[in-house]
């Protein structure tokens, strides 16, 4: 693998090695637990467009516990503002001699361009395009699954709520359907395009139906800065008919795992009861994130 632009195609052979090295990451760099050094020497650049708390933070970590040096863009303070663009600031960059690039960007395809304009040495991965894909979040969600469940394959998940502008839920059905589990997408019908239906998933717009039948659900963030006309449903209806509370957990598996990528809406797809509560394993996907960017970084850097 020479760049992680995607995980459409990717095999589940490929992707279970990735699954395989994070499980050796965990816990590298805490206390007494030396860091390695697979990227000594090695300049890796955030290059993000967008803002991120986890994805941000978490590969600079990473990329840090594996002996790298980070440089950190952000558009705001730098000569973005001055019209420079998307290309010439990376080029710019890529002069500095930089090994890596981990791009977030609002164009789909961005971290493509960069992969097809950079020198070759450059490692490019994908922290999320658009609405096209966000690898490293579907990875990480599914390496939480394998850990909490002890499997993927034959497990139902439910990615329920705003499909149409989420890149973490492309990114989860090519991974999912690749590994073998049930994917099924569950939102309001203005939310949920038709054309996922081609990747092989089953689409549901009665959450209380398909709640019994999950093993995990990962509820997705209702994106209201990409909400072109006015939301529909509402935040009221939306919270009614998808929200997860008390009471609709009463629905689910009793131990049904709830993922989420975050940042959550609290009150609006899930209550804090419900994300602070026994089934939740939203901030162990924070944790293993760390570890999954780790076994990215890792086998990036051995790619001839
Ligand atoms: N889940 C996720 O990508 O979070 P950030 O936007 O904070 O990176």
């Amino acid at each position: 693998m020479k760049h992680l632009l995607g995980l459409e195609g990717m095999s589940a052979a490929g992707l279970n090695r990735l699954f395989d090295a994070a499980e050796t990451f965990a816990g590298v760099g805490v206390g007494d637990v030396p860091k390695r050094d697979d990227l000594k020497g090695k300049v890796v650049v955030n290059l993000f467009y967008e803002p991120s708390t986890r994805t941000r933070m978490s590969f600079g970590l990473a990329a840090r516990r594996l002996g790298a040096d980070v440089l950190d863009f952000s558009p705001s303070g730098s000569s973005t503002s001055k019209g420079e663009t998307f290309i010439d600031t990376a080029k710019n960059i890529e002069a500095m001699g930089i090994d890596m690039v981990v791009v977030r960007h609002s164009s789909p395809g961005a971290p493509h361009v960069l992969a097809k304009h950079l020198a070759p040495h450059v490692r490019v991965v994908n922290a999320g395009d658009g609405a096209h894909e966000h690898p490293t979040q579907a990875l990480l969600d599914i390496f939480t699954i394998r850990k909490k469940l002890g499997r993927v394959q034959g497990l139902t998940v439910g990615l329920v709520g705003d499909i149409a502008h989420s890149r973490v839920a492309r990114s989860n059905i090519h991974a999912l359907t690749a590994l073998g589990a049930k994917v099924i997408v569950c939102g309001p019908t203005t939310l949920v395009p038709a054309e996922v239906a081609q990747f092989g998933v089953e689409i549901a717009d009665k959450l209380d139906d398909v709640l019994p039948r999950c093993d995990v659900l990962n509820l997705l963030r209702v994106q209201f800065e990409r909400q072109r006309s006015g939301l529909f449903p509402s935040i009221r209806e939306y919270r009614l008919l998808f929200g997860v509370d008390g009471d609709r957990m009463k629905k689910a598996k009793k131990n049904v795992l709830l993922l989420a990528p975050g940042p959550i809406n609290r009150g609006v797809e899930i209550t804090p009861e419900v994300a602070d509560g026994p089934n939740s394993a939203i901030l162990d996907q924070v944790t293993n994130g760390l570890a999954v960017r780790m076994a990215v970084l890792s086998e990036l850097s051995r790619a001839a």
